[in-house]
C-alpha cells in the first residue's frame, strides 16, 4: 500500500504573509488542507505524514502524522520519509499545490504500476512558452530548445520507495539543498523516471498573485 508525504515546511518568504505558506487559508481552510483532502480519498493510500515547521506541528490534521522539516525542501522529504514506517510506493507533494486532484494522485500510482522498470512517476505540464537558452553574458541567445520535448515539472512524484530511500541517504546535505525536485536525485543515481502529462491548473502557489488565481480555480472547481 502506498503512504503519502507533504512538504509544508517552508516559511512562504515570497507569499509574504507572514506566516508558512502551507497555513495561508485558501478558500476558507488552510492551504495544507486542499492536499490532505485530496489524498485521504485516495484507497491505496494508508498514512500520510507532513513535514511543518518544527513550531507548527500542531497544524497536521487529525489522523495523519507531523514531523519537523529541514533546512531544505528535500531535507523536509528526507525527514518525513524518516518517521514513515512502511509503505510502498512513496507519494511526494507539496503542500503549495493544493489544486492536485484525487485522480491525479491515483494516475500517478497507476502509472507507476504499469512500469516495472520505472524507478519513479512525476506529474508535469507540457511547456507552453519559447524556451530559448542564453550564453555566458546572460542575454544573447545561443539556442532555442524545443518545446516538444520540455516538461514543467510538478508534484506529486510517486516513487518506489527502495529508489527514494537510497536516493536520499545517498546525496550529501548539499546535494539535498541543490534538488529542486526529488525526481532528480534519483535520475543521477541512474533511475527512470517517467513523465504523467499533467494539467497547468495543478499550480504552485508562490506569490500573492498565485493565491488569487487558485481561489478563484477552487471556487470554479467546487461550484
Ligand atoms: N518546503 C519544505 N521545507 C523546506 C522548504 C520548502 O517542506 N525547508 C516545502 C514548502 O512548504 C512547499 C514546497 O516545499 O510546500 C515547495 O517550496 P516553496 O514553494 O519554495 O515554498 P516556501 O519555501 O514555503 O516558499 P518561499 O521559497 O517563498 O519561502
Ligand atoms: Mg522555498
Amino acid at each position: 500500500m502506498a503512504v503519502a508525504l507533504i512538504v509544508a515546511a517552508g516559511r512562504g518568504e515570497r507569499l509574504g504573509s507572514g506566516r508558512p505558506k502551507a497555513l495561508v487559508p485558501l478558500c476558507g481552510r488552510p492551504m495544507l488542507e486542499w492536499s490532505v483532502a485530496a489524498l485521504r480519498v485516495v484507497p491505496a493510500v494508508t498514512q500520510i505524514v507532513i513535514a511543518l515547521p518544527a513550531d507548527e506541528l500542531g497544524a497536521a490534521p487529525e489522523g495523519t502524522v507531523a514531523v519537523s522539516g529541514g533546512v531544505q525542501r528535500s531535507h523536509s522529504v528526507r525527514n518525513a520519509l524518516t518517521v514513515c514506517a512502511g509503505g510502498d510506493p512513496v507519494i511526494v507533494h507539496d503542500a503549495a499545490r493544493p489544486l492536485a486532484t484525487s485522480r491525479l494522485f491515483e494516475q500517478a500510482l497507476d502509472e507507476l504500476g504499469r512500469h516495472p522498470e520505472a524507478a519513479a512517476v512525476i506529474a508535469a505540464a507540457p511547456v507552453a512558452d519559447t524556451i530559448k537558452e542564453t550564453g555566458d553574458d546572460g542575454a544573447t541567445v545561443s539556442r532555442t530548445l524545443d518545446r516538444a520535448s520540455l516538461w514543467a515539472v510538478q508534484t506529486p512524484q510517486v516513487f518506489r520507495r527502495a529508489a527514494l530511500e537510497h536516493a536520499l541517504t545517498s546525496a550529501s546535505d548539499e546535494e539535498l539543498g541543490r534538488a529542486t525536485d526529488d525526481a532528480w536525485l534519483v535520475e543521477r543515481s541512474g533511475g527512470v523516471v517517467r513523465i504523467l502529462g499533467s494539467d497547468p491548473g495543478n499550480m504552485k502557489i508562490t506569490t500573492p498573485e498565485d493565491l488569487r488565481v487558485a481561489e478563484l480555480l477552487l471556487a470554479e472547481l467546487r461550484t
